[in-house]
Order: structure tokens, then C-alpha cells, then sequence
């Protein structure tokens, strides 16, 4: 049994006691404070690497291992460097159960290159109830905490960390192990990004999953111009959304957006998008052909997958680019190759998470341009529900059902 199950208020002073020789410790190793790392880059929004060029702050970080040591229920002895941290957090004890909120606790000395966070805010997101209901395609250990797109303020950092202060506002994606249903959550540094005090802590987690992977689909990927007409699938869906949002009212292509309901379809045409129809997936290539005179579209964004993404294929014009980033239908289509000759078209796939290890230095900037945009006023995230740490299987259940639009966000704050 833990100290917070025993008496929620005596975990907390455990915490703060064990915690003087820790802080002492630090104090005493010199551990230096250094400013926010408020990104340099000037953006011009033509090329990826032009921006990258002009940045002097992608956090470069080789080789890191975590490890997620979330619980420690029977505590006993204690060395007099590690912190007891009592905290809240939505808990899943069993696949497909719902999550229960109760207090946990942790023991965990930070590594080097860890910060731990007080968590205000989450985006819910598709992940996080694919692998409560056990169909992520891995084995997960239980219990576990959901949740990966924190909003929050530093709390600790390790002893090489360079680019946090205590007391920074940060948001981070912590796709090793995830955690972030809770008060309390330990991110490395290569995934946080500090924000402005003035961000809500309810945009700072509906930025980057979703802005960040629609802004390598369809700039880096698929290079949408402004003469570009862009097809976006689920498009007022958390990622369709940011799609539409970026290629309409940053990159100025002509959108079209495809989505279930007509409430929806008018959210997507008052985000900028030029025209949005419902899907009804046998005249999709009709009424697609109808908009663009005759000429289909230069690209399409899929995150449905199955039918309308099949579907969606018809509507390609001649070398356009088909961009796969998921599959909200949960049905993967079979693509025959020998569908991409008559219109010379590709199919290009696009996985944020995937850049973090393959190429660390594009995942950072992608946060950083994100967040820049934001604060130019130039892309403007959507939350359509907010649901306190109670609720949480209430969110996950909103979610699911396809109510929600754009961002769904947990309050844990
Ligand atoms: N590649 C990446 O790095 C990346 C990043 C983020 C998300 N994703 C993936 O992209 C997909 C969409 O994510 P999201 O954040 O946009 O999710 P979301 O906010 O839940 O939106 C998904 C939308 O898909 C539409 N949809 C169409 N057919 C569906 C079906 N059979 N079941 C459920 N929804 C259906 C729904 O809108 P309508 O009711 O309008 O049809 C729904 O609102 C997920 O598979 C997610 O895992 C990938």
C-alpha cells in the first residue's frame, strides 16, 4: 500500500521531506539554469530545411533510453536521494476495462535527460484507446497510464538537461511509455518544446500530434503549394482538421474536405476550406470532379483508411500525391501497384513519430514551426470538448462514438 492509499495527504509531505536531499544534492552538483529555448528560426514556409538552417535550437540528443517506472506501491526504505511522488492519474488495470482514477507513486530519481512535469492538460487521442482496448498490435503491461500530449509546466529537470528551467510551460509527446492521464509525468527533453506563458494549456495540447504530422504530410512530403488542391479525408477529425487548417490558411491551396455529418462539413468550409461534401463513398469521385472542373485533385490526406480512402484514390489527378497518416476506419487498405500508373501518382506515408528516431533534427523543427505558427496567428486549433480527469472514460467514449471535432482535451489541472 502505498503512502498517498494510506492517507492522500501524507504522500505529499513524504514528497516534499524526501525530496530536501535531493534538491540539496542538485543545488550542491552545480546543476546550472539555463533560459527557454524560445525558437531563433525566421519562417519563410518554403522549405523544411530552409527553416532548419536557420534555427540554433534543435535539441540534438543521441541514443537516449527511458524506462517508465510508474509504480511503486509498497514502499519500504528509501535511499535518501530518491523523491516519493503522490499524484493523481486515470489508471488502466485491465484491457478494455474502464480506467480508474486513484493516486499512484513513484520513486524515480530522474535520469540525465528527463524532466518531470506537472501535467494540466492531454489530448485524448486514437492511441490512447486503441491500446486500452488492446488493438494497438502490442502487448501492453498493465497498469498503465494513457495519454501522450501533455500540456504542463516543468517541475524537475535531470542533471543534463540544458534547454528547461523549473517553472517553464512546456508541451511534449511521450510516445515511449505514454503517462500523461496524470498529474505527474517524466518526458525526455528531445520531446518537450517550451511555449509562451500567454498559450492556454488546452491549445498546447492540440498542437503537435496533430499540426506537427499534417505539416510533414504536406509540406515536407507531398511540397503543397497554392496551387495545390487538397482533398482531405476525416477532415474535421483532430489530424483532418489541422490539415485543412495549414493547407488552406497557411499554404492557401484549395481545400476540399470529406466528413460524416453536415454540421461537421460546415466546421471544416468556416475552417477555409473551399468546398466540403459528406462522404458517401460511391459519388465521392463525382462530386470531387465537379469542384475541380474535371481535373481531380493535386492531393489527397487520408486518415481514415478502408473504403473512403479507396474511394478517395479516384479523385487523384495526374502526378498527384496520395498521403496515408492513418486509419480512424481501422481497416488498412491493399493498394495494387498497378493502380498508381494511369495517373503516375504516389503514395506517400507519414508517421511523427517515426521522424523522432529517423531524424530527430525534422522532428524538432516540425514543434518549433508549429508553434510558431500559432503564435502568427496563422493556424488557430479547435477544441471541441474539454472533460476533467474524472471523466476521462466519458472522453475516451466522445471520441470514439465520433462526436467529437478537432481536439478532444483532458483537464487534469
Ligand atoms: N501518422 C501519424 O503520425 C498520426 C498522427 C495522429 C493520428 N494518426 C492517426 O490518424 C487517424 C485519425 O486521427 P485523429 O486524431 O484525426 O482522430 P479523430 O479526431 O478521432 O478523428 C477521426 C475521424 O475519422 C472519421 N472516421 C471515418 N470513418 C471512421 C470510422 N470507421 N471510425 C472512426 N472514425 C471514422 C470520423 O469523422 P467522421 O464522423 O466525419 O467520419 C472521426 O471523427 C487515427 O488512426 C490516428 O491513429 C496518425
Amino acid at each position: 500500500m502505498s503512502f498517498s492509499e494510506l492517507n492522500p495527504g501524507l504522500g505529499q509531505i513524504a514528497h516534499l521531506v524526501s525530496s530536501l536531499p535531493f534538491l540539496l544534492e542538485e543545488a550542491s552538483s552545480g546543476v546550472v539554469c539555463h533560459s527557454n529555448p524560445k525558437m531563433a528560426a525566421g519562417r519563410t514556409l518554403k522549405t523544411l530545411s530552409n527553416l532548419i538552417a536557420r534555427s540554433g535550437n534543435v535539441v540534438k540528443t543521441a541514443s537516449i533510453t527511458t524506462s517508465n517506472p510508474l509504480f511503486s506501491r509498497n514502499i519500504k526504505a528509501l535511499p535518501y536521494f530518491q523523491t516519493i511522488a503522490a499524484y493523481r492519474a486515470a489508471v488502466l488495470h485491465e484491457i478494455a476495462k474502464p480506467l480508474i482514477i486513484e493516486d499512484v507513486t513513484t520513486t524515480t530519481k530522474l535520469k540525465d535527460l528527463e524532466i518531470r512535469i506537472e501535467v494540466y492538460t492531454c489530448g485524448v487521442n486514437a492511441s490512447d484507446i486503441l491500446i486500452c482496448n488492446g488493438q494497438y498490435g502490442i502487448e501492453q503491461k498493465m497498469p498503465f497510464v494513457p495519454g501522450f500530449e501533455v500540456c504542463g509546466e516543468v517541475k524537475e529537470i535531470g542533471a543534463k538537461v540544458k534547454n528547461f528551467n523549473v517553472g517553464d510551460k512546456v508541451i511534449g509527446l511521450k510516445k515511449d511509455g505514454y503517462s500523461g492521464f496524470a498529474e505527474e509525468c517524466v518526458v525526455l527533453e528531445q520531446d518537450l518544446w517550451g511555449v509562451p506563458q500567454g498559450m492556454t494549456f488546452e491549445i498546447g495540447a492540440s498542437l503537435l500530434d496533430t499540426y506537427g504530422t499534417a505539416l510533414l504530410g504536406l509540406h515536407r512530403r507531398a511540397e503543397v503549394e497554392a496551387d495545390d488542391t487538397v482533398l482531405v479525408t476525416a477532415a474535421a477529425g483532430g489530424l483532418g482538421l489541422a490539415a485543412v487548417d495549414l493547407a488552406a490558411n497557411v499554404y492557401k491551396a484549395k481545400v476540399i474536405g470529406v466528413c460524416g455529418t453536415e454540421d461537421k462539413a460546415s466546421l471544416v468550409r468556416d475552417k477555409g476550406a473551399f468546398a466540403s461534401l459528406k462522404y458517401q463513398a460511391k459519388n465521392l469521385r463525382n462530386k470531387v470532379m465537379e469542384v475541380t472542373g474535371g481535373k481531380g485533385v493535386s492531393i489527397i490526406f487520408d486518415a481514415v483508411g478502408g473504403d473512403v480512402f479507396n474511394e478517395s484514390l479516384k479523385c487523384i489527378a495526374h502526378e498527384g500525391k496520395v498521403i496515408v497518416a492513418g486509419f480512424a476506419s481501422r481497416q488498412i487498405p491493399n493498394v495494387p501497384t498497378s493502380l498508381l500508373l494511369p495517373q503516375s501518382f504516389s503514395l506517400i506515408g507519414v508517421s511523427l513519430s517515426h521522424y523522432r528516431d529517423a531524424n530527430n533534427e525534422v522532428y524538432r523543427q516540425v514543434g518549433n514551426d508549429v508553434i510558431e505558427l500559432y503564435e502568427e496567428g496563422l493556424i488557430s486549433p479547435h477544441v471541441s470538448a474539454i472533460f476533467p480527469l474524472e471523466e476521462v472514460n466519458a472522453a475516451m467514449d466522445f471520441l470514439l462514438q465520433r462526436k467529437s471535432t478537432g481536439k478532444v482535451i483532458l483537464k487534469i489541472r
